[in-house]
């Protein structure tokens, strides 16, 4: 039976922050799309990720009328604390770069998407499988898959957006291309806790026994972070254990500061690894967010750079399907790749400087460079403007 074929203005494929974002900035220029998803509406809006976004992030969100939740329930700070054994260290980025950041989560972001959805403009269709991209560098893209109820559909576009992630389909539909690829020998053990943040900031700590991060969600949730080796099962860890390691590495009884632990509702083993995957583009395929490059989570870049590569290809998409003007469109894989290549550096800089590598060179140079990091005026400078973000021409 021949597939039920539809048409719209640009297919995007995946609902990540990425697909989601596209597409409501798109309606807001009066653009339609179809967001095409393989998981359920209720996994994707569930999923525990990022939790931090840049000035820059929030500035684009609030413009783009996604402010209101975050001007009240997201967390200003003003910076972080760098700590190594018997020191804690505020960096100030107010001070430092006159930007902050604000603790507001992945989820966060993705129900505020599903709120504005209303826009119009807009069909998202979840559950869907046997996605396929066809004709990509053609006037005439189309993106085919099976519906939940099993039938076949062909999805023709002006453009399709492949905001898929790093196992979607759209990458490999690049032809050619080159891919620049670092794995870490270490992983991120995150876990959930019902316990208020025992740090008003985030706290990013390199001890001998490995990296430790107190992040939060909300004044009554807190994420913290241990470095482990890659491929530990969490479930062989007891609670007790992850607290008692949380609490030697991030310095409980260091100058009367407390751990307060609570209830985990949440644990998970991320793997490290940065890829860049370029060009970004091929005709009227364009990729967006993790669909092109991954970073290790040090440094809170992954959610920020999707914002990002997305802030430049709406317009772009716009002015491609209303007037054929592919100007924006054949310039976004080459500017997008500028802040790319920035965040992919400054993530794999704060990941090596934080993380034991089992060598006692590194361990030393690591010391020197958070000495230098959190004393001298310009090295807490460079820090401070990669992590609150650079404007989005960069
Ligand atoms: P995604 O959020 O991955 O969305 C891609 C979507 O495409 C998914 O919903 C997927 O189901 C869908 N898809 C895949 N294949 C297909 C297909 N064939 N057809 C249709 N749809 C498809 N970043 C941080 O900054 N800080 C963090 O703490 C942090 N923690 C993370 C924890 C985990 C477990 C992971 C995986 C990532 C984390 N990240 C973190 C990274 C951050 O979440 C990502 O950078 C961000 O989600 C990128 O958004 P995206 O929309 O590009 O991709
Ligand atoms: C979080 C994650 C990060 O990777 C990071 O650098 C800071 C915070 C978080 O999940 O809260």
């Amino acid at each position: 039976m021949s597939p039920v074929t539809s048409r719209t203005q640009v297919a995007i494929v995946g609902a990540g922050p990425a697909g989601l974002l596209l597409a409501h900035l798109l309606a807001a220029e009066g653009v339609e799309s179809v967001v095409l998803e393989t998981r359920s509406q209720e996994y994707v809006a569930a999923r525990i990720r990022a939790g931090i976004l840049e000035q820059s992030s929030v500035d684009l969100l609030s413009e783009a009328g996604l402010g209101a939740r975050l001007a009240h329930e997201g967390d200003r700070h003003r910076g972080i604390y760098l700590q190594f054994p018997h020191e804690r260290h505020h960096l100030d980025f107010v001070e430092l770069v006159g930007r902050s950041v604000y603790v507001y989560g992945q989820t966060e972001v993705q129900k505020d998407l599903v709120d504005a959805r209303a826009a119009g403009g807009q069909e998202w269709v979840y559950e869907i499988t046997d996605t396929a991209l066809h004709e990509v560098d053609s006037d005439r893209p189309s993106v085919t898959y099976r519906a939940a109820d099993g039938t076949e559909h062909r999805l023709e576009a002006d453009a399709i957006a492949g905001c898929d992630g790093s196992f979607g389909p759209s990458r490999s539909a690049i032809p050619g291309g080159t891919t620049w690829e670092r794995t870490y020998p270490y992983a991120w053990f995150g876990i959930l806790a019902d316990v208020a943040p025992s740090t008003d900031e985030l706290v990013y700590a390199w001890h001998p026994h490995g990296f430790a991060l107190h992040s939060m969600r909300s004044d009554t949730v807190s994420r913290l972070y241990l470095q482990v080796e890659p491929g530990t099962d969490p479930d062989s860890w007891s609670d007790d254990r992850i607290w008692d390691e949380l609490a030697t590495r991030l310095g409980h009884g260091q100058d009367g500061w407390e751990l307060k632990p609570g209830p985990i509702t949440d644990k998970s083993v991320l793997p490290m690894r940065s890829y860049v995957h370029a060009p970004m583009s091929h005709g009227r395929l364009f990729l967006a967010g993790d669909a092109a490059h991954i970073v290790p989570p040090t440094g809170a870049k992954g959610l920020n750079l999707a914002i990002a590569d997305v802030a430049l290809l709406a317009p772009a998409l716009a002015a491609l399907v209303r007037s054929g003007d592919r100007r924006l469109a054949d310039a976004y894989s080459q500017s997008a790749l500028r802040r790319v290549w920035r965040c992919t550096h400054f993530s794999w800089w704060m990941t090596t400087m934080l993380h034991q590598d089992g060598d006692p060179f590194s361990a030393q140079l690591q010391l020197s460079q958070l000495r230098w990091v959190t004393s001298s005026q310009a090295g807490a400078t460079g820090l401070a403007e990669n992590y609150a973000g650079l404007p989005f021409e960069v």
